[in-house]
């Protein structure tokens, strides 16, 4: 593999790495993509953390990002036990699959432990986040706003009994939902890219609804 070095990611990174996020979700999960603008617009929320957004280079270019929120787990007693949410993550399409997601998600995993916090929160397909320990959370106990458990929401403690006693419901910063009214005008700014209706687009919106009907729910009688 050649030179990789991680770093906090800069003002001056920003269009590079939408650019880069743009292209990685392109006609992936839905026509289009809207990660971009995700990203974009997540910097300026206060729920974003500049401490834990990095870039992933290769001989000094950049080839992928990840960014963090906070979010929270709030117990039934209403209190909100602080922890983090990471996403989007992307690394270039053309490098796909060759450990350069690894190398940053395990960065990033290394930072937020560092920094003291709980655990990590994420959405995604369970293939791309069990291999760093992720879990559907209600083997902790913690569902969805909803008051549902999906495979694809997984959460990771950062450091032993981290989770001990702290059950109930994912809150998520509102930065992850932004409007999306400016969405079009914004990726207009970029060279033009088709948007299609792909087969494996039915994938997400099945990994996205999947119960997690395996476990008996930790905590919840
Ligand atoms: C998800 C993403 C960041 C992973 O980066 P990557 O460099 O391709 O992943 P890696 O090569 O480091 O893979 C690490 C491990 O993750 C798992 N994995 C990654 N992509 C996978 C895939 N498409 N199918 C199954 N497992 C996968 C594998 O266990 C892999 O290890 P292995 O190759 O030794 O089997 C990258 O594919 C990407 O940018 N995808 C598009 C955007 C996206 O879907 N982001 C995640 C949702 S927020």
């Amino acid at each position: 593999m050649n030179r990789t070095n991680i770093r906090i990611e800069q003002p001056s990174d920003y269009r590079k790495v939408e650019e880069i996020t743009r292209k990685a979700f392109w006609n992936l999960y839905v026509p289009g993509a809207n990660e971009h603008w995700l990203v974009h617009t997540m910097r300026s929320h206060e729920d974003y953390m500049p401490e834990l957004s990095f870039v992933l280079e290769k001989e000094d270019e950049i080839i992928g990002s990840i960014h963090f929120t906070r979010a929270w787990i709030t117990t039934p007693s209403g209190e909100e036990a602080p922890i983090v949410h990471f996403g989007p993550v992307c690394i270039t399409p053309e490098l796909h699959r060759q450990g350069y997601g690894r190398i940053l998600i395990t960065h990033a995993i290394e930072q937020a432990k560092n920094l003291g916090h709980r655990a990590i929160v994420l959405g995604g397909f369970t293939y791309h986040y069990h291999p760093y320990g992720f879990v559907g959370t209600k083997k902790y106990g913690v569902a969805m706003t909803d008051g549902k458990f999906y495979t694809g929401i997984m959460l990771l403690p950062l450091y032993e009994g981290a989770l001990n006693g702290i059950t109930g419901k994912i809150k998520l910063s509102d930065a992850l939902t932004p409007d999306q009214s400016g969405l079009e005008a914004y990726d207009a700014s970029f060279p033009p890219m088709e948007k299609l209706v792909l087969p494996h687009q039915a994938d997400f919106v099945r990994a996205a609804s999947e119960l997690d009907d395996l476990l008996p729910a930790a905590g919840v009688p």
